[in-house]
């Protein structure tokens, strides 16, 4: 199993604050079942700067203390990059992180709570330029709970999706839940990941999920998620999904 965005590094984000806690994160995910994993500590968040190269030396040294500890864990440098009006010169400086090494698939976060409304305008440019963001746990964004048609249209454009495990077996809430399987219902949804923090409550949820997900959806979308993964971590081309909008009637109640 691959897991394409997690917060495993020791000390550069709010994942892990130590090497123990990386190594017990990383025994959880293979525990869980992962075989890879995509490490993708916050970058131009407001927050945390996580720096292309700095990402590249600490995934290495991870990967040479998860090898002395014997977890058979492989991890690759990544990033989960926040929206914000910076991007095109970072990716310009070559201070970006892709999914894939061929600079493809971009893991792209938006602020909890908004979708900026320069976000049409930026996906246009990162497309023009040959990238395909990923939006990552958009079940999770507010904004997108109320109006969920602005990710109907990113996804028709031809972005992708990332829905955190966790959300579709109710870690973060019922609401947060349904709409995680509203959103794969309509074809809004392309993989899981964990988007493991080392957070009380917070557990690898990948097996779980997959498991619900054979349940309610069948196994053709248990393989149709893992072949994705595989295929976005490669930098291969997957197939769309036929995407349909999301009856958000709920949302309008609930918010
Ligand atoms: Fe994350």
């Amino acid at each position: 199993m691959i897991d394409l965005h997690c917060h495993l590094l020791p000390g550069v984000d709010d994942g892990s604050k130590s090497m123990d806690i990386s190594l017990k994160l990383a025994n959880d995910a293979v525990r869980d079942g992962i075989d890879y994993a995509l490490l993708t500590p916050h970058h131009m968040n407001g927050v945390y700067l996580n720096h292309k190269k700095a990402v590249i030396q600490q995934t290495q040294e991870f990967q040479v203390e998860l090898d002395r500890h014997k977890i058979s864990l492989k991890v690759f440098p990544g990033q989960e990059v926040r929206i914000n009006g910076d991007l095109l010169t970072a990716l310009d400086q070559d201070d970006i992180l892709f999914a894939d090494e061929s600079g493809r698939y971009l893991m792209l976060e938006f602020p909890d709570d908004d979708v900026p409304s320069y976000t049409s305008n930026m996906v246009y440019e990162l497309m023009q330029r040959g990238i395909i963001p990923i939006i990552v746990h958009p079940e999770r964004n507010t904004r997108i709970m109320k109006r969920p048609d602005i990710l109907y249209e990113l996804l028709s454009r031809g972005c992708l999706s990332q829905i955190t495990a966790g959300s579709y077996v109710g870690a973060f809430g019922h609401k947060v839940q349904k709409f995680s399987k509203q959103l794969i219902q309509a074809g809004q949804a392309y993989i899981f990941a964990s988007d493991a923090h080392n957070l009380p409550n917070r557990r690898y949820e990948m097996t779980n999920a997959f498991s619900k997900l054979d349940r309610e959806f069948g196994y053709d979308y248990v393989s149709r998620f893992s072949e994705n993964a595989k295929r976005i971590i490669n930098g291969d081309s997957l197939k769309l999904n036929d995407v349909k909008k999301v009856k958000n009637r709920l949302f309008r109640e609930l918010y």
